[in-house]
C-alpha cells in the first residue's frame, strides 16, 4: 500500500483514475467550473512580449488559449492522458508558441531562474509534497518573476473547516486533497504574495498572485536552499 493509502480509503490524489482512465471526462465536467477563472488570471497577468511562461500541471489545457501568442509557454504535467488532450487542443489551434512535456512538478527539468511567470491551476493540493512543488516554482521562476496559483485552499473558519476537511478520504479519491491550507503549501517559501482573492464570496477557488523574491532589500540574492528566507527574518510571507 502506498503512502497516503489506508485501507482503500485514502488516496494519494495524483493516483486518481480522474487523471488517467477518465481524463477524457475532464473538460466535460470541470471546463465550466475552472476556465473562465483561470483565463480571467491569466489575462490579467499582461504577459510581456519575448516573456517565458511555465505552467505546472497544464493538465487537458484548459488555460491555453488564454495565452497570448507573443510569449513562449511550456505546460508540464505527469500525466500522458491529460497531456494528449492538451496536445490535441495545440495542434487543432495552431498555437506553435506552446510546447507540451510530461515532466514531475516535483522534479522541475529546467536550469535555475528559467521562467518568468510561472502559473499552477488546481494542482498544488494534488501533489504528494505541495511545499516542494512550491519550491521548485521558486527556483525555475526569475527573481521579481510573477507566480499565479489558483486553488482550493482549506478554511481556518471553525465550522466549516472541519467539515470540509472530513470530505478529504473522498476528494482524493475523485483526485485532490480538500485539506490543504494556503499557509501550508508557501511554508518556507520564499514566495511573497501580493494579492489573495475569491471571485465570488461563495467561490471555492483562490486566486493567488506573488512574486518570486530571491533577492533581499539591498539587491544580495537569496540563496534556493532557503538560507536567509525571509521566515527566518522576521518579514511576513503571507499578506491578509
Ligand atoms: C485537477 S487537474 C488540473 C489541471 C489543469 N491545471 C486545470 O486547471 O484544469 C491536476 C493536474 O495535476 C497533474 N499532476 C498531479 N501530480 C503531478 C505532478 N507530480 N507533476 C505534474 N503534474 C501533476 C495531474 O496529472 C492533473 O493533470
Amino acid at each position: 500500500m502506498s503512502s497516503g493509502q489506508k485501507a482503500g480509503v485514502l488516496k494519494n490524489p495524483h493516483e486518481s483514475k480522474m487523471y488517467s482512465r477518465f481524463s477524457h471526462f475532464y473538460d466535460r465536467i470541470f471546463t465550466r467550473l475552472f476556465t473562465e477563472r483561470i483565463v480571467n488570471a491569466v489575462q490579467a497577468l499582461n504577459i510581456r512580449p519575448g516573456a517565458r511562461v511555465l505552467e505546472v500541471g497544464v493538465g487537458t489545457g484548459l488555460s491555453l488559449a488564454a495565452y497570448p501568442a507573443h510569449c513562449e509557454v511550456t505546460g508540464i504535467d505527469l500525466a500522458p492522458d491529460m497531456l494528449e488532450r492538451a496536445r490535441e487542443k495545440a495542434f487543432d489551434n495552431g498555437w506553435r508558441h506552446i510546447q507540451l512535456r510530461e515532466m514531475d512538478a516535483l522534479n522541475l527539468d529546467f536550469p535555475d531562474n528559467a521562467f518568468d511567470y510561472v502559473t499552477s491551476f488546481h494542482v498544488i493540493s494534488v501533489v504528494p509534497d505541495p511545499v516542494r512543488m512550491m519550491k521548485e516554482i521558486h527556483r525555475v521562476c526569475k527573481p521579481e518573476g510573477k507566480v499565479v496559483i489558483i486553488n482550493h485552499f482549506r478554511t481556518t473558519k471553525p465550522v466549516l473547516g472541519p467539515i470540509v476537511g472530513a470530505l478529504d478520504p473522498l476528494t482524493r479519491r475523485l483526485g485532490w486533497s480538500a485539506s490543504l491550507r494556503l499557509k501550508q503549501a508557501f511554508d518556507g517559501v520564499p514566495i511573497r504574495i501580493e494579492q489573495r482573492f475569491k471571485t465570488s464570496p461563495l467561490s471555492l477557488f483562490t486566486v493567488v498572485v506573488a512574486k518570486n523574491e530571491k533577492q533581499t532589500r539591498n539587491g544580495h540574492r537569496i540563496p534556493n536552499n532557503g538560507a536567509g528566507h525571509p521566515s527566518q527574518t522576521g518579514e511576513p510571507l503571507l499578506r491578509p
